[in-house]
């Protein structure tokens, strides 16, 4: 059963200062366990605060980044050097001012021209740092993850048939807003998490956030990717600002 949170904040700073600590804590109890930790970074603009705090000079000793493995929840069809870039978002931000070696960030290379193939690689970099057999999705020890307004999340985006997808842990998808293709990580590989934490900030988003949230209060049959989220035998923490929880019900 998902254990669900919700966490409202005064505003997007607030936000990302308490996904800084709840990273950091998920990296610490991670490794501490496991010795290392896997984290799959969301894309968009929303975790830019965070990735950016994550890098300064009070937060960023605080990961032992030796330890940790970076990947990606889903990457545009773009060049690693395109301001689209999702891997760019988090190397400018974050990646390119702490010690991480380079065998550690995963990155999904879709910018190639076959990019079905492009997905297959990055299954196979899963498959292998996972030690995965066919069938079998990773364990991530964190996923981060925004929500469009059309209620899309990573790039699973409404009324995709990649949503229905059960044995893959990467496809390609098309973003019809953006006229763009991109890769994505599969709902199995979502709901195999240990913990998904949702970013979720400004007015723009308070009305799909209240009727994700009212889906997974009254069953109605899932209509936004965002409710599809539900890590079997994790934790489902959402992090919004009261702007966009600006509609939800006390
Ligand atoms: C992407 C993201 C996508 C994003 C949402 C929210 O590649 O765009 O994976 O799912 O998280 O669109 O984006 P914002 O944070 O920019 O609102």
């Amino acid at each position: 059963m998902t254990e669900t949170e919700i966490r409202i904040y005064k505003d997007a700073e607030a936000l990302s200062a308490d996904a800084a600590e709840e990273f950091i804590r998920c990296a610490k109890e991670s490794i501490a366990a496991r010795g290392r930790f896997a984290v799959a970074l969301a894309g968009g603009g929303t975790p830019r605060a965070l990735y950016s705090l994550l890098a300064s000079p009070d937060k960023r000793d605080r990961v032992d980044w030796t330890r940790t493995h970076i990947f990606w929840g889903d990457e545009r069809c773009v060049s690693p050097t395109s301001e689209d870039s999702n891997y760019r978002t988090a190397h400018d931000a974050l990646l390119s001012k702490v010690s991480m070696r380079p065998q550690n960030i995963h990155r999904i290379e879709a910018e190639r021209a076959d990019v079905d193939k492009a997905a297959r690689d990055y299954e196979i970099q899963l498959q292998m740092f996972f030690g995965l057999t066919d069938g079998d999705a990773p364990h991530f020890d964190l996923i981060l993850l925004g929500m469009g307004r059309d209620g899309h999340t990573a790039s699973l985006f409404p009324g995709s048939d990649t949503l229905e997808e059960r044995h893959r842990l990467a496809v390609v998808t098309w973003n019809a807003g953006q006229q763009m293709r991109r890769i994505t990580l599969t709902l199995p590989v979502l709901n195999n998490a240990r913990v998904c934490i949702f970013l979720v900030s400004g007015k723009d988003k308070a009305e799909t956030l209240r009727e994700v949230l009212q889906a997974q209060t009254t069953n109605i049959a899932a209509t936004f990717p965002a409710q599809l989220v539900k890590p079997e035998r994790g934790r489902l923490v959402l992090l919004v600002d009261e702007a966009a929880a600006s509609l939800l019900e006390n």
